[in-house]
């Protein structure tokens, strides 16, 4: 029931939203995600989030996650970045993620928004081109 909940809202999000556990495994991942990255959620849950993104990221994650869960102290929770995103069919492209955390009674989950920056980026390259 409570499943069928999340998933109903993850459908409707218009923003692509990711959710980890504490080893980077995907638990969730929403349509608008599906959508960007090229992926069906039924292929990705299961997997680490670092498919998403290239090297050298790709192969630091894991240790990212260990860091913040030693130290406890964040550089994207709360925070927010400009980073690489890494497509099903190769492509990259800039998005904008934010990480928050929730605590449930038997485990520590983060969830990820992932906004697309392409159209922004193209159109600051054209206005840089008109000065
Ligand atoms: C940390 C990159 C996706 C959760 C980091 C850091 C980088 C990074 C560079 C370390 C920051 C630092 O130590 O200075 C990326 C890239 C992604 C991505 C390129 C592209 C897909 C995600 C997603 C989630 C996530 C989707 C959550 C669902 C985290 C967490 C940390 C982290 C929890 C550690 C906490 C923190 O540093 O605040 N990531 N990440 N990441 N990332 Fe990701």
């Amino acid at each position: 029931k409570r499943e069928q909940h999340l998933q109903s809202i993850l459908a409707t999000v218009p923003d692509a939203m990711i959710v980890i556990d504490e080893k980077g495994i995907m638990i969730s991942f929403s349509a608008a995600a599906e959508k960007l990255f090229g992926y069906s959620e039924r292929e990705m849950v299961g997997r680490n989030v670092s498919l998403l993104m290239p090297s050298p990221d790709r192969e630091r994650h894991d240790a990212y996650l260990e860091r913040y869960l030693a130290t406890g102290d964040a550089h994207i929770i709360g925070i927010g970045r400009i980073v690489t995103g890494l497509r099903a069919d190769g492509s990259t492209f800039p998005m904008k993620l934010s990480v928050g955390e929730a605590l449930t009674d038997d485990q520590r989950l983060f969830t990820g928004f992932v906004q697309d920056l392409t159209e922004r980026k193209d159109f600051e390259a054209r206005v840089e081109q008109l000065k």
